[in-house]
């Protein structure tokens, strides 16, 4: 594998710096490889490629053809789907299974967006007499995409798939804790045959690489997936350049449920959607609200299940595997410890499983009840397996509750009637909003992104096509 280069306008290379990063298991803490530390050299060449690429064959490639590219692409990679999950789950330390599923999901993305290649139409508009107007949808150029660690495949065949379906030519950075899944996929899509600079594939630091990469003056978007605070360096970074910017920044997401819900089918849901990925899935529900009238009960089953959840190595297979990375976990346990100090009862807490190696990163998964409405676990994304429980009165405090926090991103409402589920699913301010039921993970066709502080613009779906295109009006005066 080509894991210690870059990949600009169709070959690979050595970084211009020549220096390399070491990457680590996150099951055992123990070096597995290394990627290139590519920088703002290496980007500056990507972007270039990618500008070429757009102006030469890859932009003039019909939709169809496109598609066909991509649809490729996706078969290649369901064929390569052992290989492709081995990796990811060494290189994430996310249970095999998981990571079975991410990488359909990435087949997924390309089929999705290979058929839609061509399908994504403009429009008319009726006008004055003697006038003709259509808005055509052109892609927006050279597209700039930085994505996270905890999802590399899947944010792989998010971000790329409707920016290439769309004819834009991408200039990718993947995150430095985990990205060899992202450097396979890229050698996959340099097989079926993708035109020299249309994806270029620049590993590296997000300081370096990313930053490089945000503040390109040749960039005429940029996607970005991580966390709030570098959210607002690349809006920053790309305001410079007025080049427009697609956030997805997290959530602190709830799970609502009402008396009259289905308890045992909420209470599955709500224990695999918050130990997914170990709890780090931007759209994890984090908090579970409680009507008041079933709290104890409710608590006594959820605790229950939360007490025989085990954590230990993706090849266990587990409920959970070990968080990303040592400052992750360091992370997560400063939560934990400062929940301690505010005397924050834990619910239940599940275990690290005996055979896990010391050197993994592990976290015991967490409940924790009665947690203040504004404490920092009630409000702040964990980003590990850790879950905070709060009651509510009424239906209007659970949607003060609901909305209270800074973040937007999806919501789970629990409730058997019709009435309540349309009134909470207009009144929660939030991406997306399932009832009675959970999980964005695998819904490639639905729009999803955030309210407020978890960003802005849409990813997935036809949604997403939109994104990474722009409007043009020609007026036809035919008299
Ligand atoms: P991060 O936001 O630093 O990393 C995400 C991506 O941004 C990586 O590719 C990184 O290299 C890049 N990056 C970092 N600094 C940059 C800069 N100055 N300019 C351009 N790109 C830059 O996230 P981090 O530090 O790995 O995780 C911290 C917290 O962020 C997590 O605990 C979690 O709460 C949140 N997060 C949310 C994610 C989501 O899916 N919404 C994904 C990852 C993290
Ligand atoms: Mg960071």
């Amino acid at each position: 594998m080509n894991s210690t280069r870059v990949f600009i306008d169709g070959h690979w290379a050595s970084p211009t710096s020549g220096e390399i990063l070491d990457m680590v298991a996150p099951s055992t803490g123990e070096k597995i490889g290394t990627i290139a530390r590519g920088a703002a050299a290496d980007i500056d060449m990507a972007v270039k490629a990618a500008r070429r690429a757009f102006e030469g064959p890859w932009g003039q490639m019909a939709a169809v053809d496109r598609g066909r590219l991509l649809s490729r692409l996706g078969q290649k990679i369901l064929e390569h789907e052992d290989e492709l999950t081995a990796l990811e789950a060494l290189d994430t330390g996310k249970a095999l299974k998981l990571a079975r599923n991410d990488i359909k999901a990435v087949a997924r993305y390309f089929e999705f967006y290979g058929g839609a290649a061509d399908k994504l139409h403009g429009e008319t508009i009726p006008f004055l007499n003697g006038y003709q107007v259509m808005i055509l949808r052109e892609p927006r150029g050279v597209t700039g995409h930085i994505i996270p660690w905890n999802y590399p495949a899947q944010m792989f065949g998010r971000t790329l798939g409707p920016a290439l379906a769309a004819g834009n030519a991408a200039v990718l950075k993947p995150a430095e804790e985990a990205c060899l899944s992202c450097i396979r996929l890229t050698e996959l899509a340099a097989e079926v045959g993708f035109p020299d600079g249309a994806i270029n594939l620049v590993p590296g630091l997000g300081e370096e690489a990313g930053a490089a990469l945000s503040s390109h003056p040749d960039i005429d978007l940029i996607s970005f997936t991580g966390s709030p605070e570098v959210g607002v360096l690349i809006q920053k970074a790309a305001a410079e350049n007025h080049v427009p910017c697609v956030l997805e920044l997290g959530g602190k997401s709830p799970q609502i449920v009402f008396a009259d819900a289905d308890h045992g089918k909420a209470i599955e849901t709500i224990v695999a959607a918050l130990v997914q990925n170990t709890g780090q899935t931007c759209s994890a529900g984090s908090r579970v609200l409680i009507e008041r009238s079933i709290y104890d009960q409710f608590m006594t089953q959820l605790s229950r299940r939360f007490k025989n959840l085990r954590a230990g190595p993706h090849q266990m297979d587990l409920d959970c595997g070990p968080v990303i990375s040592k400052v992750q976990q360091e992370r997560v346990l400063g939560f934990l410890e400062r929940a301690r100090a505010d005397n924050i009862e834990i619910a239940a807490q599940g275990e690290v499983h005996a055979g896990a190696s010391d050197g993994g990163y592990f976290v015991p998964p967490t409940l924790f009840r009665l947690v203040p409405r504004d404490h920092e676990l009630a409000r702040e994304e964990v980003f590990g397996p850790v879950l905070a429980a709060i009651p509510f009165d009424d239906e209007a405090d659970a949607i003060r509750l609901a909305n209270g926090t800074d973040f937007g991103l999806i919501a789970g409402v629990w409730t058997d009637s019709g009435a309540r589920q349309m009134r909470m699913a207009k009144a929660i301010r939030a991406g997306q909003v399932y009832i009675n039921g959970y999980g964005a993970g695998g819904g490639i066709e639905l729009p999803f992104g955030g309210f407020k502080k978890s960003g802005h613009g849409r990813e997935k779906g036809f949604e997403a096509l939109r994104e990474f295109t722009v409007a043009k009006t020609v007026v036809f005066n035919h008299g």
